[in-house]
């Protein structure tokens, strides 16, 4: 029988999965412009790879508020605070280019909230993705125009998902 894995198994395995689909995407959309969105910046840790592997382009951070590393806090002008359900569309109407890439990491403990929470912002991620860019979650996204890909990397796992805008 196979050892069903544990939870510090599934925590690496998003976090492999994270580094990867960045690490992808980045390699992507090199000739795409346009800026990044970082939807969860939390302790800043994947806006710290972001800023990285996206070096000179635009980073957008969202989140209540800041809370991240001292290390990892980006300039104000792109901070935006505040509930996801909110900011997302007010960024829209501020009628910037199209993002090459949104990296969404919104989970908390509550599955079902997550999950729903995806589902409100799919339509505002899709407003806001060029056609071929792309979308890395933690949650799952069922809507029309987000083509799902294999997880880049070699990684395994259900925790992580990794999307193209296709139209
Ligand atoms: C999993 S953490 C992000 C971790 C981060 N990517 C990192 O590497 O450190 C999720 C973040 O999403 C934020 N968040 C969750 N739901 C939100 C909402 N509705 N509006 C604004 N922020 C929200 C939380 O405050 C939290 O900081």
């Amino acid at each position: 029988m196979p050892v069903p894995p544990t939870r510090l198994d599934d925590f690496i395995l998003r976090m492999q999965a994270q580094r990867a689909c960045i690490d992808e995407a980045a390699v992507r959309t090199a000739q795409m412009p346009g800026p990044v969105l970082e939807v969860g910046l939390g302790n800043g840790r994947t806006f710290d790879h972001l800023r990285q592997r996206f070096t000179g382009r635009p980073i957008f951070v969202f989140d209540r508020e800041v809370g991240a590393h001292p290390d990892c806090i980006p300039a104000q002008e792109f901070q935006r605070l505040g509930d996801f359900r909110r900011s997302l569309p007010d960024y829209l109407s501020e009628g910037r280019d199209p993002a090459v890439f949104i990296h969404a990491d919104i989970g908390s403990a509550n599955r079902a909230a997550s999950t729903q929470l995806a589902s409100e912002l799919a339509p505002v991620w899709l407003r806001i993705l060029a056609i071929g860019g792309f979308l890395a979650s933690d949650q799952p996204v069922h809507a029309a125009g987000f083509q799902p890909l294999p997880m880049p990397g070699g990684v395994t796992t259900r925790h992580y998902h990794f999307y193209q805008r296709t139209g």
